[in-house]
């Protein structure tokens, strides 16, 4: 007994010795800014980590809260100044070329290649995603935007139908307000109003007149009767709204509709997937609809990582990260949860529910359909989309501000910081 002790002891201390000498395999780290940190945001990227984590690459959060990135994009940039770039980071719309351009990304053309990238993905993601024909992001998902979210149990209480029309929503929020219940969900954060203000602008013109406004910094648009509608309708539509609006985060927003608070809301699709993190399933709990007049068309906003091009020390691990996201098995399950649609077009509309078959779908017909967010970084840069969205706010909050003021001062600012692609 005592001897078999012994050999144990010996096999144990020969056991740890051997373990101490053979090399250590570091596990290799990848560093990630992004500002996903609601529930279903949250469980969106945990799906990515662990995906990470089975290639033995650990994922460090670098989460920075605030929806539409507002905090991220200012912590991105600072961390990039001072020298401490995150290995990737969530960078959307033409920032990603004007990134490119300035050297700072890493090219994914290996992981494109070798993936087929240009038949997978819809093409206006490829030419999002590439810069001199060098692929430098790696794109995710599609958000809808313009997707007017309703409770079930309120509308079928009240026999009501999911609107279709402006005359439809007017009639149902009549009905929904006096019953005593709040119609329209809305936060007043000034990106939640300027995400309204867009599908309504949407919704009044078309894609190629939205695009003209918000791509071109085409000032003179900016006069145009199609926008004092726009924003004539986002003061009426107050009426139906929670008195006073507050500066409610969206994801508290979510609950308010999840619990019967309010009936309908504004909002990009994600907020599917937090009201999927609430226990409410589309077409049980709540249901959803384009946003009136716009149901042809589908503004829209695309997640993308690039990937830092500091000093190469961590390109295979970013090389994973890009292969594994654009991945046909991880696409279909982390845009289930995150509430957008797949960017390939591979994809399974048979596999998605109601509201991702009608987003894919309708993505699926062309750039001449699609709307670029401005809200959400997909169609300007950064200080035109700000200075838009402070006047959008400032018309939302204090109704002594006529339209035509508004109007007035975002041509100016158009004409002052627009004009990018102008002289195309
Ligand atoms: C992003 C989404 C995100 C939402 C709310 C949007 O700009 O594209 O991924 O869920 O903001 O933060």
């Amino acid at each position: 007994m005592k001897l078999s002790c012994l050999h144990y002891l010996t096999a144990l201390v020969v056991a740890g010795a051997l373990a101490a000498s053979a090399p250590a395999r570091a596990q290799q780290t990848l560093d990630v800014l992004h500002w996903w940190t609601s529930q279903s945001e949250r469980k969106a990227a945990d799906l990515l980590a662990d995906a990470l984590d089975k290639e033995d690459i650990q994922w460090r959060d670098a989460a920075i809260a605030g929806g539409a990135g507002i905090g991220a994009m200012k912590v991105l940039k600072s961390r990039l100044l001072s020298g401490r770039a995150p290995d990737s980071a969530q960078l959307i719309g033409p920032a990603i070329q004007e990134w490119a351009e300035l050297g700072l990304l890493l090219e994914l053309d290996t992981v494109s290649s070798q993936n087929n990238w240009n038949r997978a993905f819809f093409p206006t993601i490829w030419s999002l995603v590439r810069q001199r024909g060098h692929v430098v992001a790696v794109p995710i998902g599609i958000h809808r935007i313009n997707t007017l979210f309703y409770q079930r149990r309120i509308f079928n209480e009240l026999g009501l139908t999911p609107p279709r029309t402006w005359a439809e929503f007017e009639r149902a929020a009549e009905r929904i307000k006096r019953a005593g219940i709040t119609p329209l969900a809305q936060s007043s954060e000034p990106w939640q109003v300027s995400t309204l203000f867009e599908t309504l602008m949407l919704s009044e013109s078309t894609p190629a007149f939205y695009r003209q406004l918000f791509e071109r910094g085409n000032d003179k648009v900016w006069f145009d009767p199609r926008v004092t509608r726009a924003l004539e309708r986002l003061r009426r539509l107050k009426q139906w709204m929670p008195e006073p609006v507050a500066e409610t985060r969206w994801e508290s927003v979510a609950r308010q509709l999840a619990n019967g608070d309010v009936a309908m809301w504004v909002m990009g699709d994600w907020a599917k997937g937090e009201l999927q993190t609430m226990g409410q399933t589309v077409d049980e709990q709540f249901g959803c609809v384009a946003v009136p007049g716009t149901a042809d068309y589908h503004l829209y906003s695309v997640d993308t990582f690039v990937m830092l091009a500091e000093d190469y020390a961590s390109q295979g691990q970013q090389e994973k990260l890009a292969q594994l996201a654009a991945s046909p098995a991880i696409q279909a399950r982390y845009n289930q949860i995150k509430g957008s649609v797949s960017v390939r077009r591979d994809a399974d509309p048979n596999q998605m529910d109601s509201c991702a078959r009608a987003s894919w779908r309708t993505f699926n017909r062309g750039a001449l359909v699609q709307a670029p967010s401005l809200t959400h970084r997909m169609a300007s840069e950064e200080g035109l989309k700000d200075a838009i969205t402070a006047q959008l706010h400032r018309y939302f909050v204090d109704e002594h501000v006529p339209a035509s003021e508004t109007q007035r001062r975002i041509a100016s600012l158009a004409r002052a910081l627009g004009n990018r692609k102008s002289e195309d």
